[in-house]
């Protein structure tokens, strides 16, 4: 069974072919991704607009590539999967509108993917992961602890009330004057900087439910930054001043994690596995403090390498070839959704201004 996987939500163009073979085992015949962080940094953060028209200019020729590397052409394909929600909807439509004509001049099902889907099962490709695990979903668009218990039965245990993990590095990040994206540059900063000079409260430690919060993080950071001596921050400023946000984001991550272990081994005994997915995934700092929490209360850890955490289509691919040997393929009307979350029975997040 192979399938093509397009991904158009954000700021990544990409597309990928992924195969399995009778026996279960899966193989990334081509993993084709066009970042457009150069398109956006004059603007400091993703523009919808500009995405879209990237996502326009640049698919055609990913697919291709992908394509060509997979040494196949359309025929051969068992299914075209795409991005269809939840992201920024002009995006989401130049994906989801290209893979359904490739679907429909070739004859071949249509596979409308939840991109949080994605990022979800990529564990399941790279480290063969069972059912049902404790997912750690931490994105520039979603902070959420789900139970996956299968293909499309998510259960969320907590979310942000506010900001995203991703959200926060970058909004930081951006305060600091160190760009965008942030994640990777406030990591950087972080292993030069003192995370003790500053006095940042960790959001929810302590605090019942597995809900996060990082919008008074940020503020405390800004507040920390000016109580220096007006003027350019300096290198070390800006180093200690990352590296105690990272602590501080860290520290509260864990703190909610250890309480989802609690919820999670409750209600499925037999579930002893933590997966981390999603852009901040690649945080080392995060990896590691996760990784050693893990060990300590029993748990196996799971982090799919890096290029499979930030967004990219080998994950749709795969969630494609997930829900096409169940026989889960959709009609060539399914509508992309800028909205959608895996869990629609969640309870609202306990704080003020809750995000979906
Ligand atoms: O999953 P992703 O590529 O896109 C979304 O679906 O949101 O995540 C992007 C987010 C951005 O906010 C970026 O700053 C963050 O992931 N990120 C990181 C790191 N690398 C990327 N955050 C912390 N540390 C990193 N090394
Ligand atoms: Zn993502």
């Amino acid at each position: 069974m192979r399938v093509l996987g397009i991904e158009t939500s954000c700021d990544e163009t990409a597309a990928a072919v992924v195969a399995i073979d009778p026996s279960g085992e899966a193989q990334i015949l081509s993993h084709a991704v066009a970042s457009q962080i150069g398109e956006h940094r004059p603007f400091g953060g993703i523009v919808p607009e500009v995405a879209a028209r990237a996502h326009l200019a640049h698919l055609d020729g990913l697919i291709r590539r992908a394509m060509g590397e997979a040494k196949l052409d359309f025929t051969a394909l068992d299914g075209v999967a795409a991005t269809a929600g939840p992201g920024l909807i002009g995006g989401v439509l130049v994906g989801v509108t290209t893979a359904k004509s490739i679907a429909v001049v070739h004859r071949k099902p249509f596979i409308a993917v939840n991109h949080l889907e994605g990022h979800a099962l990529t564990a399941r490709l790279t480290d063969n992961v069972a059912f049902p695990y404790l997912l750690l979903l931490v994105s520039g668009g979603h902070c959420q602890l789900l139970a996956v218990e299968g293909v499309g039965r998510y259960r969320r245990l907590g979310t942000t009330v506010d900001d995203a993990a991703g959200e926060a590095f970058d909004k930081v990040a951006k305060m600091l004057g160190l760009g965008y994206p942030g994640g990777p540059a406030i990591e950087n900063a972080a292993k030069r900087g003192d995370a003790k000079r500053f006095d940042l409260p960790r959001p929810m430690k302590g605090k019942p439910g597995c809900d996060f919060s990082f919008s008074g993080l940020k503020t405390a950071v800004r507040a920390a930054a000016e109580t220096l001596p007006p003027g350019p921050l300096s290198e070390t400023d800006v180093n200690d001043i990352a590296a105690g946000f990272q602590a501080a984001v860290v520290d509260s991550v864990i703190d909610r994690v250890g309480r989802a272990f609690d919820r999670f081994a409750d209600t499925y005994p037999r579930g002893r596995t933590l997966v981390v997915a999603g852009g901040v995934a690649a945080n080392t700092a995060l990896r590691a403090a996760l990784e050693s929490l893990s060990v300590k209360r029993g748990f196996a850890f799971v982090a799919p390498p890096v290029a499979l955490c930030t967004d990219n289509a080998v994950m749709i691919a795969w969630a494609g070839v997930e829900r096409l040997r169940l026989g889960l393929t959709d009609p060539l009307d399914f509508k992309a959704r800028p909205r959608w979350p895996l869990d629609p029975d969640a309870p609202r997040a306990t704080g003020a201004g809750v995000k979906a």
